[in-house]
């Protein structure tokens, strides 16, 4: 039996897929990477805004023709979606699975019960599913960075966020288990790890001995596994970062310099509406404070323009906070409202489409400024990266990223795939600095 598995979202997503994976090679099944000859699809499904899910729903349409040439061909929708629609999904004629994200482990008997000629659901949330014990069969191509969760859920309750229902409540895995993965990872000859969570630094565990670890304690340990490990981590929430996860940052050289740091607003009025726990005083000073204790950390970030009753005051407030804080890099999305949510239940999705995208435009247009400028202060510097493949247009150039999380591109001289080169960097693009190696 081949199985095809098909991923959107997030690296959670990502990851999750390589779990998927594991369990069902356990089961005898092959990957393939030809969707024509597979036997089972499973589409790993994002339902975070409205254009994630129409995605989706288009790529349905495309497999129903794909189960007309091959008519043994089993569909499954795996995923946030999955968790989500339900029986809504199962309705569609085209699918014949469907598994919420902490339902894979029934994944085989769904796929048997197919025999009966019965559709097969599971879409139900566990208080503690963490997949501790499986080792997720890694599904990149070049075998330099690799993704490790290390907690499941969200608890935050965002007023517009759909993931603590489709993901429910947070988890901690058990530091044993992370500990063994990093080291599984690093005899397979990665370079790289990334932790992952929807908010990793709420990672919490009380060992036997009533110990507890947070996240900094976590990460420091991962840290120490080896010094020519790079380690990395996303997402965090702002209400959380605290001094302890800095200082842990800055002290060991091996932890990347870059923190991808969600702000949605800059306007406290806005930010209480969307219940995030902070005010624009309070993020920017955790800004302040990050800079002080690490000047060379890149600072990402996640906006969100349109949200109910911004006013153009509010996304005025949003832009300053991005001049304030000059982020390197960010994510910028309109306000899609989801079903469930808080704000859906309770607050007006009342910013006109055409406004929303205007004030999206207006904060693209000024993230782009912002990264050129970033990448401008780079230039003459010497950073150490991590090569992680060849370049899109020429096979005689390498990229790989920065500790800050900037993509660099440079001849390949002598290198090759998964070594560090100490590059001195030239000039820049919008997305990319351009270097030449030290030898
Ligand atoms: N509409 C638009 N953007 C959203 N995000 C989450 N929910 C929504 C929504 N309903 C964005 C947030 C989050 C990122 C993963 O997606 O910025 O940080
Ligand atoms: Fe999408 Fe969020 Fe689910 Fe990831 S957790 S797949 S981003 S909805």
């Amino acid at each position: 039996m081949k199985l095809y598995i098909e991923t959107y979202g997030c690296q959670m997503n990502v990851n999750d897929s390589e779990v998927v994976a594991a369990i069902m090679i356990k089961e005898g099944f092959q990957l393939t990477s030809d969707i024509e000859e597979a036997d089972l699809v499973l589409l790993n499904t994002c339902s975070i805004r409205e254009n994630a899910e129409d995605k989706i729903w288009n790529r349905l349409d495309y497999l129903k023709g794909l189960k007309k040439r091959n008519r043994n061909a089993k569909i499954g929708i795996i995923g946030c979606m999955a968790e989500r629609l339900k029986e809504r999904l199962i309705e569609e004629k085209v699918v014949d699975i469907v598994a919420g994200p902490d339902a894979y482990r029934s994944l085989p008997s769904l796929v048997k019960q197919l025999d009966t000629g019965i559709k097969a659901a599971n879409v139900l949330l566990s208080v503690e599913e963490t997949y501790a014990d499986i080792i997720p069969v890694r599904l990149d191509e070049n075998h330099v960075s690799a993704f490790i969760s290390i907690m499941r859920g969200c608890n935050n309750f965002c007023s517009y966020c759909v993931v603590p229902y489709t993901r429910g409540v947070e988890r901690s895995r058990n530091p044993e288990s992370i500990l063994n993965e990093a080291q599984d990872i690093i005899n397979k000859g990665y370079k790289e790890i990334t932790l992952l969570g929807q908010n990793v630094n709420s990672y919490n565990w009380t060992t036997d001995n009533d110990q507890i670890i947070n996240f900094p304690k976590l990460l420091e340990k991962i840290a120490l596994i080896n010094p020519n490990i790079r380690i990395r981590y996303t997402t965090s929430h702002p209400k959380d970062l605290s001094d302890e996860l800095i200082y842990t940052m800055a002290k060991h050289d091996n932890i990347c310099k870059h923190i991808h740091l969600p702000a949605q607003s800059g306007s406290s009025r806005i930010l209480k509406l969307m219940n995030r726990g902070y005010t624009r005083e309070w993020y920017l000073q955790r800004i302040r404070k990050i800079k002080e204790v690490m000047p060379e950390c890149s600072i990402s970030t996640d906006i969100i323009a349109g949200f109910c009753s911004e006013t153009e005051e509010d996304h005025h407030q949003t832009l300053s906070l991005m001049e304030e804080v000059e982020f390197d890099f960010a994510f910028m999305f309109k306000y899609s409202e989801r079903s469930e949510t808080y704000a859906q239940k309770h607050l007006k999705d009342d910013v006109p489409e055409e406004i929303k995208l205007k004030r999206l435009n207006e904060i693209i247009e000024l993230q782009n400024k912002l990264s050129k400028k970033s990448k401008i202060q780079d230039i003459n510097k010497t950073l150490e990266v991590l090569i992680e493949g060849y370049s899109k247009k020429s096979k005689k150039e390498l990229n790989g990223r920065t500790s800050q999380n900037k993509i660099v591109v440079f001849p390949q001289q002598n290198f090759k795939i998964g070594d560090y080169a100490l590059v001195k960097i030239k000039d820049c693009t919008s997305a990319t600095l351009i270097g030449e190696a030290l030898l």
